[in-house]
Parts: C-alpha cells; sequence; structure tokens
C-alpha cells in the first residue's frame, strides 16, 4: 500500500545503541523513552507505529526510539547529544501532516512533542498566548474562547495537531481568509537548535523591528531547522455573531461569481469562502452520514461564512447575497444556517472530505497555488489524462482510480486536488507526476500552497524556486544544522 520510493540512508547516522537509550535515560525521565528492544530498550514495536506512519498511511519509518520530553532543558541535552553523537531526528506534533515530513524516512529518532502541553500564559487585553509548542490546536481554542478570543488558525486536524507543529508547517486553513498568515500572528517563538542552544524568541511584541526576525526562518521549516518549543500568539477577539450559507453552484465559473458578490456583499464580515466538488459531497455525505441541506445534487458547491458583531446585521447581508446569487441565476439553491448545530454540520460536509477521501481509498492529495480563473481546470486535465491511460472510469468507482476530486480554500486561490486509488502505485503517480507540478509552474503558481514540502515534494521544488534561493535555503540549513541531523532526507 505504501510509498516504495525512499531516499537512501544515509550512513553516516549513527545506528542507536543500548548505550545511547541508556543516556537519553539520564536526561529525560525514563517513562517518556520509548525504545524497542532493537536498541536495548523494552517496548513492544506497536506501541512505535503511531510514530512510525503518518495520517494517510503513505510513509511510514521504521524508528525504533521515541522521545517524549517534558521541558524544553530536555529537548536542549536530546539535541546536544544527537549533534555529538550524529544521530537523526524527527520532531514529531500531532502527527497529522500530509507530505511525509512528520514521520522518520529510516530509523531517525522521533522527537515527540506531545508531552509539552501547558498554556505558559495568557493577556486578556492584548490577547496574546504564549504555550508550548505541543498544546493541541482545539485545546487552544477552547482556551481562549472562554476569555472571549479566537486561534487565528482553523484546520480539520484541530483535534489532534500541535501549535508548534501548525507553526512548522505555516498551516493555512479555514480562517486564513479573514486572520491572514501565521507569519503575521506569530509573535515570537521559543526553539532549540540541533547543538542545543536555546533561541528565546519568544516575544510578545506586535512591532519589534531591530534586525532580521529570525522566527520567520522556522515558520514553514518543516523541521529542519530547529525545534519549536514554545509559541507566542496574537488571538484577535472572537467574533460574536458567526453565519453560515451552503450554496448549490451550477459551474466553476458560477463558483468565481458568487466569490466576487460575496465580498462585494459581506465585506469585512466574510471570514470563508470555500468550495467542493459533487464528488466530493457523494463521499462526504456517504462517509460522515450527513444529510445536504440542499434538495438536488450540484455540479460545485461552497460555503460561506460570516463573522461580525451584529447578529441582525449579518443576518440581514447574507440573506440579502443569497437573494441576489438566486436571482442572477449565479447560483441554484442555497441554505442558511439556523443554529449552531446546522453550522457545524455545513462545516463537518466541507472540514469532513480528507477523512473520506481517506476512507474510500489511497489519497494522492496535491495542495496547490494557482490563479482562480484557472483553478479547476487542472482537475479536468488530471482526470481525462487518467481516462485516457485506462486507469479511470468517471461513472464508475471500480478501476485502479476512484475519484478524482477538487476541493479547498478557493477564496485563498488554494486548491486541493486528490485522485483516489485503490492502492498507491507507480502507473497511476507516474500520470500526474511530475505533470501536475509542471501544470502549476506553468501558471506561476506553488506546488504546496499550504501543507509543506517533507518528504514528498523534496525532489520537485524547482518548480517553484529558482536554483539561487534554493541554493540560498541550504545555506540557510548549514548554518542552522550544519550535520543534518534534524528530519533529513526532507525539503532541501
Ligand atoms: P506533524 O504532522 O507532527 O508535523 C508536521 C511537520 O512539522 C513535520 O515536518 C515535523 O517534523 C514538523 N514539526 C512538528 N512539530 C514541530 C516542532 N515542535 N518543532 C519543529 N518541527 C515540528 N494543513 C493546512 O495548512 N491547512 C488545512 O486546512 C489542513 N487541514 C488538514 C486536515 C486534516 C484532516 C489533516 C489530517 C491535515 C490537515 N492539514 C492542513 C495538514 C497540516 O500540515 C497539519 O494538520 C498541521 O499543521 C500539522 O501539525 P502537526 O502537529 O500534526 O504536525
Ligand atoms: C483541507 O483543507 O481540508 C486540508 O488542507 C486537508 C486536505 O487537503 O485534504
Ligand atoms: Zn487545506
Amino acid at each position: 500500500q505504501r510509498q516504495h520510493h525512499k531516499p537512501a540512508r544515509l550512513e553516516s547516522f549513527k545506528k542507536l545503541s543500548n548505550v545511547d537509550i541508556e543516556h537519553f535515560k539520564k536526561i529525560v525521565p525514563a517513562e517518556t523513552v520509548l525504545a524497542t528492544a532493537a536498541v536495548g530498550g523494552k517496548a513492544d514495536p506497536i506501541e512505535l507505529e503511531g510514530f512510525n506512519a503518518d495520517w494517510l498511511d503513505k510513509y511510514r519509518g521504521n524508528s525504533q526510539l521515541v522521545l517524549r520530553p517534558k521541558t524544553t532543558k530536555e529537548v536542549s541535552a536530546i539535541l546536544k547529544y544527537c549533534s555529538e553523537q550524529r544521530i537523526a531526528v524527527v520532531p514529531q506534533g500531532g502527527n497529522t501532516g500530509l507530505v511525509g515530513g512528520s514521520v522518520p524516512v529510516h530509523d531517525e529518532v522521533v522527537l515527540s512533542l506531545r508531552n509539552m502541553n501547558r498554556v505558559r500564559s495568557y493577556d486578556e487585553v492584548s490577547g496574546v498566548l504564549v504555550c508550548d509548542a505541543g498544546c493541541v490546536l482545539e485545546e487552544l481554542d477552547n482556551y481562549v474562547a472562554e476569555r472571549g478570543h479566537i486561534m487565528p488558525l482553523d484546520l480539520g486536524a484541530k483535534g489532534s495537531c500541535h501549535i508548534g507543529g501548525n507553526v512548522a508547517t505555516n498551516a493555512g486553513g479555514i480562517r486564513f481568509l479573514r486572520y491572514g498568515s501565521l507569519h503575521g500572528s506569530v509573535l515570537g517563538l521559543e526553539v532549540v537548535l540541533p547543538d542545543g542552544t536555546v533561541l528565546d524568541n519568544l516575544s510578545t511584541l506586535r512591532k519589534d523591528n531591530t534586525g532580521y526576525d529570525l522566527k520567520q526562518l522556522f515558520i514553514g521549516s518543516e523541521g529542519t531547522l530547529g525545534v519549536i518549543t514554545g509559541v507566542s500568539v496574537l488571538t484577535p477577539r472572537r467574533p460574536s455573531a458567526v453565519n453560515v450559507a451552503v450554496l448549490g453552484v451550477p459551474s466553476y465559473e458560477n463558483v468565481q461569481q458568487a466569490f466576487k458578490h460575496a465580498r462585494q456583499r459581506c465585506g469585512e464580515i466574510l471570514s470563508a469562502y470555500e468550495f467542493w466538488d459533487s464528488s466530493c459531497m457523494r463521499a462526504v455525505l456517504h462517509h460522515q452520514s450527513l444529510k445536504s441541506p440542499l434538495e438536488a445534487e450540484y455540479p460545485f458547491y461552497v460555503l460561506v461564512e460570516t463573522s461580525g458583531s451584529e447578529k441582525a446585521h449579518d443576518d440581514e447581508k447574507l440573506s440579502a447575497l443569497l437573494e441576489e446569487l438566486l436571482e442572477q441565476g449565479i447560483v441554484e439553491d442555497g441554505a442558511l444556517a439556523q443554529d449552531d448545530t446546522q453550522i457545524s454540520r455545513m462545516w463537518m460536509m466541507r472540514e469532513g472530505i480528507p477523512e473520506s477521501l481517506g476512507k474510500t481509498g489511497a489519497t494522492y492529495k496535491y495542495d496547490v497555488s494557482i490563479p482562480i480563473p484557472v483553478l479547476y481546470d487542472v482537475v479536468k486535465d488530471i482526470a481525462k489524462k487518467l481516462e485516457k491511460a485506462d486507469l479511470y472510469k468517471p461513472d464508475q468507482s471500480s478501476g485502479p482510480v476512484k475519484m478524482v476530486c477538487g476541493y479547498g480554500h478557493i477564496g485563498d486561490s488554494n486548491l486541493h486536488l486528490n485522485v483516489v486509488a485503490d492502492k498507491f502505485e507507480d502507473r497511476v503517480t507516474n500520470i500526474f507526476e511530475p505533470y501536475v507540478y509542471e501544470w502549476v509552474a506553468s501558471h506561476r503558481g506553488s506546488i504546496s500552497a499550504e501543507h509543506g514540502v517533507g518528504l514528498m515534494k523534496r525532489d520537485y521544488l524547482g518548480y517553484s524556486k529558482s536554483p539561487e534561493m534554493i541554493s540560498y535555503m541550504k545555506r540557510i540549513k548549514d548554518v542552522f544544522d550544519p550535520h543534518h541531523i534534524l528530519n533529513p532526507y526532507k525539503v532541501v
């Protein structure tokens, strides 16, 4: 089932022995060391399964040691030793990453942040939250909600992903349209470098122009430059009025038209504009046991969310938008959520797509930024290529490829093109790799809008970055991680 093409193990990395395990037991609490008999420990290899396999069940490592430190000092001691001994390390958060970045490729040590999960401070005036990197995103959102605030990001994996993992991947998600990138809302980071140095840049200031903004380098660095142990993030006021509508749309052209109208009508209260196609809808209704709020089936669906402070005012704006779209024939049907339960059901229809596709089969994911007018063309193009190669029959779910579908954060020009197949195999992959990347590059798009590069895209970086840029990225890697022990084989 899994991808078999792995880069060869670098023999310069030390193979672990019981001497190393004994050392780790001295620098971190013994109960946080999970080592198998292969390296002199007692853990059942099954206990390490969840750390070795990724969410998509596409990438799998063979680590025999997982360390779960509780403090920054312990992280520092671990990395110092690994650096000296040339032991390769994979930092791991909630392990929900989608590009094979969070699991070992071979026998790298997994450094899990899950035991570092405390809120360090919260300032209710400024809304600045300072916390450990291993805090789960949803738990942080609940914590700040009790204080009238909201996390500036949200994603389907919120129940498992860590804020540290979010920062390490520069996650986008469904609030990006409203609150922008983590490059804006992260105010400070505490990072442990591979040699054990603690970079304490845990600022809570919004303004700080004292030279180079080093923390930005770690946002989106995917565990290749340092281990993030602490995060300071600005949390906005939680909107008191949230409205959601789901629209049935007859064409992709109309999805774009409706976006123009939504921005015009809703202005600053527009907080999300997401879309998905009919194949996604069928999968999500089936696997999440949901009922569509619309009577008929449509080629495309849109979820519009508004977030403001005047309920009556916002209701009026969204109703007027819906009326206008229906009158002009831009959408064919629409439903407004009447209460919080309906709001969360509508969001489930969009956020439940990745899990539903996973339940359908082996899912190939391409997370790309392309200009909105041509964004859906790539889905149609790939479907045609697979059909021509006799691997896909659109009206049947049998055959090596069961589904080719598109969804995503269209308000941010971000498409998730997914191909769902019986299994991961070369004859399928070869049809769209590197074709998808060539397609994206020809429109000056990005081959990774929000999921990162990881192992999956490291050989394709050249489609989005010039040789000069890649060369400087490698030089930055050398500065922070001269022995390349952190997340080897990934990104650069
Ligand atoms: P992991 O998966 O554990 O790690 C991801 C990467 O970060 C790895 O390279 C790892 O080495 C590194 N890393 C993790 N923690 C640290 C740390 N403390 N210090 C240094 N490096 C670290 N992404 C989006 O952008 N938008 C979405 O809408 C979105 N939705 C998703 C929905 C689902 C259902 C799933 C499964 C994933 C989704 N993702 C989305 C993917 C996204 O990358 C992750 O969900 C999330 O940001 C990763 O956090 P994590 O804690 O699970 O990190
Ligand atoms: C999403 O927007 O649902 C996520 O990025 C996950 C995915 O692409 O499947
Ligand atoms: Zn996404």
